[in-house]
């Protein structure tokens, strides 16, 4: 089981191998926001720490819309985001 450690809530949270992130989020209290859920707002923007080989390959759409964003090379939409492995994430400010 996946596990994924929030820095900015200094919490570590068990998931489903290949379960969305905004699945495990809505599940648990974490400071990860979210809008559209569907990668069109920026407002799920977190920065992987560690583990980003354990999470889901990036479409087109959230690679142009991160570019549109200016965002860093280890920015990510949340809602875009299947979880393989331990990761440890913090939300982008
Ligand atoms: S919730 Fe809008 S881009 Fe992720």
């Amino acid at each position: 089981m996946p596990k994924v450690y929030i820095t900015t809530d200094d919490k570590t949270i068990e998931m489903g191998d290949g379960q969305a992130l905004i699945d495990m989020c809505e599940e648990h209290d974490t400071s990860i926001l979210f809008g559209c859920r569907d990668g069109a707002c920026g407002a799920c923007m977190i920065k992987i720490r560690k583990g980003a080989e354990n999470i889901s390959k990036m479409e087109d759409s959230e690679r142009d819309f991160l570019e549109t964003m200016a965002a860093e090379e280890n920015e990510r939409l949340g809602c875009q985001c299947k979880v393989f492995g331990d990761i440890e994430i913090e939300v982008s400010e």
